[in-house]
């Protein structure tokens, strides 16, 4: 067999969110959750838009009852009782690693509470035990775009200096419990989802923040900057083994031409997209953001002992989302593609998804370069795959081909980029098992290796069958990735 490029250690593995597939929503003293109040709504109606941000009368309507809507994260693919099966398959295929996150409202119901629910702690025990009897490392993410409900009615949520300490309260608890389970841990899921949707982001109702859209935006990821280098501290201090990493949507961009003006305008929308990373890694914020709040007239509450917390505490590992890449030009007019929430224009060179997603392979090596290049700290690809429509057969076969070239094309690229000197964790694919999409609600967006027989209003046996990507990611993996 040929010699793997891939480290002996390289995480092999997939990657899903509580809000997406756990379900069971009001199981096991759960509260309500931010992410329980999306509806879904059909694509006609729908159209080209997503369905993240939501309104007060909206969740007033719907704690009063559920007038015929269906709310697909509340029901997800019921990971909750199907755990062992699925991470039964999920060792078929070989992984070594699978990224959950955790319903924080599982925990703390409230989000206020003094002690956590024993009962939630014990299902995250189980579900890591199967993962770990099966050679399977836990990645997890402590807040993947899910907040106890009650603190967004309550305090709006991250727009409040009080998360940083029910956030911290509930990661330590998390931590004291789980870091002899769990290795690594991500304190928030891409952190800069946050300028486009705060309601997923940071639970917060826009209508009800105090100040405008942009301080509100960037106060409470300074909130989240925070909370998270005080789980750094926190880990540092009690459990020096575990690691703690940050993450956020890396969007890698072009210049639309090579005009000095489109090349400093990509410059600026990179810093844009890096501060994350910078705060979290250097441990302050860069200039450029800097002159930013001064130009768009942001004030933040920024306090001495917070600038000191992060200079002081640092993330571990720089992991990343990359579906795609996108194109940045000084004229804001031009054709626009549909993205992963953000939009672009559209770059002629690539092709697209079904869902109007470019498909760039070549970007994942170019910003994985420019990450280690950057910080000089382990980077993981913690979610990348495609969503796309699949047809199971009548004989249970279900034929993703595109999918295959989607995922090999990325690998080729990891392989050139550790090659490159890149320090490369491991590649989790997104969606392993098909799950309920984020931003869409939908369930035909499906980007998993194992299907699950579900469609967008949650009717279906919840089967779970192998598409073809499973039997292909199984052969990549035993080969050290050799075999693509
Ligand atoms: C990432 C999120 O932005 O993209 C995931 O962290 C999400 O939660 C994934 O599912 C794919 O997006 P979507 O909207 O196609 O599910």
């Amino acid at each position: 067999m040929e010699k793997s490029i891939f480290p002996k250690d390289f995480l092999w593995g997939g990657a899903s969110s509580a809000n997406q597939c756990e379900g069971a929503y009001n199981e096991g003293g759960r509260g309500l959750s931010t992410s329980d109040m999306v509806t879904f709504i059909p694509k006609e109606e729908l159209g080209n838009n997503y369905n993240l941000e939501l309104s007060l009368s909206h969740i007033d309507k719907y704690l009063k009852g559920d007038h015929g809507a269906y709310f697909p994260k509340r029901k997800g693919i019921d990971f909750y009782h199907r755990y062992k099966e699925d991470i039964a398959l999920l060792a078929e295929m070989g992984l070594n690693a699978f990224r959950i996150s955790i319903a924080w409202s599982r925990i703390f119901p409230k989000g206020i509470e003094d002690t956590p629910n024993e009962e939630g702690l014990l299902f995250y025990d189980k579900v890591f035990d199967e993962l770990l009897r099966h050679n399977i490392q836990p990645i997890v993410t402590i807040s993947h775009y899910e907040t106890p409900l009650y603190l967004t009615l309550e305090y709006n949520a991250w727009e409040n200096r009080a998360l940083i300490d029910l956030y911290i309260k509930y990661a330590k608890v998390l931590i004291d419990r789980f870091k002899n389970k769990v290795k690594y841990w991500i304190t928030f899921n891409e952190m800069n989802m946050m300028e486009t949707t705060p309601y997923t982001a940071g639970g917060i109702l826009l209508e009800k923040a105090k100040k405008d859209k942009i301080t509100t935006v960037y106060q409470a990821l300074h909130y989240q900057f925070v909370a998270s280098a005080g789980i750094y501290e926190y880990a540092k201090k009690t459990a020096p083994d575990i690691k703690v990493g940050c993450m956020f949507g890396r969007l890698e961009k072009y210049p639309v031409t090579c005009n000095p003006e489109d090349a400093l305008q990509t410059m600026k929308e990179d810093q844009m997209n890096f501060f994350y990373a910078d705060v979290l890694v250097r441990g302050e914020y860069p200039g450029s953001m800097l002159r930013f709040f001064a130009e768009q007239g942001i004030d933040l509450d920024i306090t001495a002992e917070d600038k000191s917390a992060l200079r002081n505490n640092h993330a571990a590992f720089v992991g990343i989302s990359y579906y795609m890449s996108y194109v940045a030009q000084k004229d804001p007019s031009g054709i626009k593609t549909f993205g992963n929430i953000v939009s672009s224009v559209r770059n002629p060179y690539l092709e697209l998804s079904e869902w109007g997603w470019p498909i760039d392979a070549v970007g994942l090596r170019i910003a994985l370069n420019r990450i280690y290049d950057r910080y000089r700290i382990p980077v993981f690809v913690v979610e990348c795959g495609l969503g796309a429509k699949d047809t199971a057969g009548a004989d249970g076969t279900i034929h993703d081909d595109y999918r295959i070239d989607y995922i090999r094309r990325h690998i080729e690229a990891m392989s050139e980029t550790i090659q490159d000197g890149v320090a490369l964790m491991g590649y989790l694919a997104w969606g392993i098992i098909d799950t309920v999409s984020c931003s869409t609600s939908e369930m035909s967006k499906r980007y998993g290796f194992i299907y699950v027989d579900q469609d967008n209003y949650g009717n279906g046996t919840q089967d779970r069958l192998r598409k073809d990507s499973f039997y292909w990611y199984q052969k990549v993996i035993k080969s050290g990735g050799t075999s693509l």
